[in-house]
């Protein structure tokens, strides 16, 4: 693929140091606001979760939630360091394919997936995991018509990870909404129904469940539970156990405190697994499928100032960007980040103030009570930590969608350009007249 360089690789070759210089630069280029991807933070990210699993369960893989941020340039990065694209849609599907991952490596998930969908999915060998029982007579169909092959399909399940009589589910949700229950028999009535099927196997187990508080326990728990599952119904068919996603990655501790580490989940679910499998050479795959972990931690997001105000004796700094920039789910927690100052002033004293957005949205605020030198007109800040939910979530709304420009080693280039009104009104989508 043609990279789009951004300038000649010297003229950024200090942009490391995050100088007010070089980031006029970029202003110059790019626009007063952008995102920086960091390759080789995501390499690290890759390696450091596949090491933790891989050391203590070889025949591990990550699928890499592509929901998550599915920037094209990333998504072939990550297929590049050996990861599968877990996708849960038919666009999702098709970026994959498109950017050239080999269609065994690409993990169908998803609630939504139509006939076409699964049989497209099936015709590549890609992994299908069926989410709801009206999937099933689309599979049953396939194989009908397709007699001379043996089908293979994974099911996500759904079952009870309740915690000393308490959900750990994301927003307080009692019951999980995906994937077939274990535990009112339709999950036994899906295997009866399938193992007629005589070009059929079901070969893998799928649980995600996201919970608020991804602690290593809950995934503990995922794991023993398709490993029995998987023993008593899927006996030697069965290739892989697949985890889901949802563990935490290296959060700033700003975030969160005493987040798990990888090497800490990686511990729970591979013993577990070796103790179900001690065969190493009859080991199913072990998947992964990390979002949040993966790419988080790899995006900044940098804003120029753009003014400044007080209202009765409150302080705001208005910026050229927007809370769907950096946190879609508009959590009140301050983002890590840095304020580059054009002039750095060491005789000023510090004040309260608030970071808000250029939405007309009274909440656009996108960094809240903080409390040092208020930034000037064309200093920038620099949010950190806004990789994953953000570029995928960020509705169109107001403004045109900045750049994304990825920084590996000294060399930046352009991975999306700033979106013009032309691709904003899309004259193939709308009618003006
Ligand atoms: C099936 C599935 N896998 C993986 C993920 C990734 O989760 P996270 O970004 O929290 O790691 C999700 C997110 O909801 C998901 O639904």
């Amino acid at each position: 693929m043609m990279k789009s360089i951004a300038k000649s690789k010297d003229s950024y070759s200090e942009y490391e140091e995050n100088t007010h210089k070089n980031i006029t630069q970029l202003e110059e280029e790019f626009g007063s606001s952008f995102y920086l991807l960091n390759l080789e933070k995501l390499r690290e990210n890759y390696k450091k979760i596949d090491q933790a699993f891989k050391s203590r369960y070889s025949n591990f893989i990550i699928g890499y939630s592509y929901k998550t941020n599915y920037v094209p340039y990333l998504c072939k990065e990550l297929a590049k360091l050996g990861a599968y694209s877990e996708v849960v849609s038919r666009l999702e599907y098709d970026l994959a394919i498109k950017i050239g991952v080999d269609p065994s490596k690409i993990i169908f998930n998803g609630p939504l997936k139509t006939k076409d969908d699964i049989f497209n999915a099936l015709n590549n060998n890609s992994k299908v995991n069926i989410d709801s029982i009206y999937e099933i007579d689309f599979v049953k169909e396939y194989c009908r018509r397709n007699q001379q092959k043996q089908v293979k399909i994974g099911l996500r399940l759904n079952f009870d990870i309740f915690e000393d009589g308490v959900s750990p589910l994301i927003e307080g949700h009692e019951v999980c909404r995906f994937g077939i229950c274990t535990e009112n028999g339709s999950m036994n009535d899906v295997m009866n129904e399938l193992k007629n099927i005589n070009n059929l196997r079901v070969v893998g187990l799928h649980g995600h469940f996201s919970t608020s508080r991804r602690r290593v326990s809950t995934y503990s728990k995922i794991t023993k539970s398709l490993c029995k599952i998987a023993k008593s119904y899927l006996f030697d068919h069965l290739e892989y156990i697949d985890i889901g996603g949802g563990i935490f990655g290296e959060v700033p501790k700003s975030l969160i405190d005493h987040a798990p580490t990888f090497d800490d989940y990686a511990e729970a679910v591979c013993s577990i697994m070796n103790q179900e499998f001690p065969n190493e050479k009859e080991q199913p795959a072990l998947i992964l499928e990390p979002g949040i972990a993966m790419v988080a931690n790899a995006f900044n997001f940098v804003a120029k100032v753009i003014g400044t105000k007080m209202i009765r004796d409150i302080n705001f700094v208005l910026v050229d960007g927007s809370i769907h920039n950096i946190k879609p789910t508009m959590h009140s927690k301050n983002l890590p980040m840095k304020i580059i100052r054009k002039n750095n002033d060491d005789t000023k004293t510090a004040k309260k103030f608030h970071i808000v957005g250029y939405t007309c949205l009274e909440k656009d605020y996108l960094a809240r009570e903080l409390e040092e030198e208020m930034p000037e007109i064309n200093d920038f800040i620099i949010f950190e930590n806004v990789g994953a939910y953000t570029i995928v979530f960020n509705p169109p709304f107001i403004k045109e969608r900045p750049a994304i420009i990825a920084k590996d080693k000294n060399e930046l280039f352009v991975v999306r350009k700033k979106e013009t009104i032309k691709q904003f009104f899309n004259e193939e989508l709308y009618i003006f007249s």
